[in-house]
């Protein structure tokens, strides 16, 4: 397999384009609330993504082999909606968990990133499957550092999610991403360590877990793109984008309104 090493030109395209998708997450938040329709979240950052930040949303019309091309700028995924999910006219309702994922290209690079938002007051289990899963993707987000596997990755997430009765959806993965939005390699959220590829300064790829609070198993919903839990248990998703450095690693999808890291992350 072929995994690009990003030049440090490269890795300031990647900056830029990280940080801009991380602020049209900024930009939404204050919208999430029950009674907003996620076309309007959609709108608002089609608008902001072309209008203000002179970009484009990398998911309108992406048509990967075998899908038909998606409809909108991003996905929005609600309760046990796992991924990809398609915004639409339906307001939401206080209690709802919603993953809204960005992807944006600046003068040809990609930045992808997605958190979860809860709308109004949300229960004890919404809530801790939403903040568990961002603690999953940093297990994943501190383990990287040149020599590492990518099975190491996979296994501090599994380990860590099957430890505490949750479930890692298998089908879906990180991925490489830079000129193109999923290149090499695949970065599963599962794996035994010391397995798979070792990471090198300047790969550059997304961690992004999908956590389930029931069994792991999903399936595709009529519309092609949609992914739900088949048993409608709760599903929560964390997206940064991430460079292997000299020492460790860069998150590249960072703005003024991201969460801080968990406390088990190092300064
Ligand atoms: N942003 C998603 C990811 O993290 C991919 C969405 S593909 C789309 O890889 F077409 F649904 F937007
Ligand atoms: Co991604
Ligand atoms: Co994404």
């Amino acid at each position: 397999m072929t995994i690009s090493i990003k030049t440090a030109a490269d890795v300031e395209g990647m900056r830029i384009a990280g940080r801009l998708a991380s602020e049209v997450l900024d930009l939404l938040t204050p919208h999430v609330k029950p009674g907003v329709s996620t076309e309007e979240l959609d709108r608002i950052a089609n608008q902001h993504i072309v209008n203000v930040q002179g970009a484009i949303p990398a998911p309108l019309n992406y048509a990967p082999p075998g899908y038909t091309p998606y409809p909108k700028s991003i996905c929005t995924s609600i309760n046990h909606q796992v991924c990809h999910g398609i915004p639409n006219d339906r307001p939401l309702k206080n209690g709802d968990i919603v993953n809204i994922d960005v992807t944006v290209i600046k003068d040809g690079w990609h930045g992808d990133t997605s958190r979860m938002f809860v709308v109004g007051e949300g229960s004890i289990a919404a809530k801790r499957l939403c903040n568990f899963t961002y603690d999953a993707m940093w297990k994943g987000i501190v383990k990287v550092k040149p020599g590492v596997r990518l099975g190491d990755i996979g296994n501090a997430i599994q380990t860590f999610a099957e430890n505490n009765g949750f479930s890692v959806v298998r089908e879906f993965c990180g991925h490489g991403i830079g000129r193109k939005f999923h290149e090499e390699p695949q970065v599963l959220h599962y794996g035994k360590p010391g397995t798979l590829e070792e990471l090198v300064p300047g790969m550059m790829f997304t961690i992004e877990p999908m956590i389930n609070a029931g069994k792991r198993d999903i399936r595709e919903m009529g519309d092609g793109w949609t992914i739900v839990t088949k048993d409608r248990s709760l599903s929560a998703q964390w997206e940064h984008t991430v460079l292997v450095t000299e020492t460790g690693y860069e998150v590249m999808t960072l703005s003024a309104g991201s969460p801080p890291p968990p406390a088990f992350v190092g300064a």
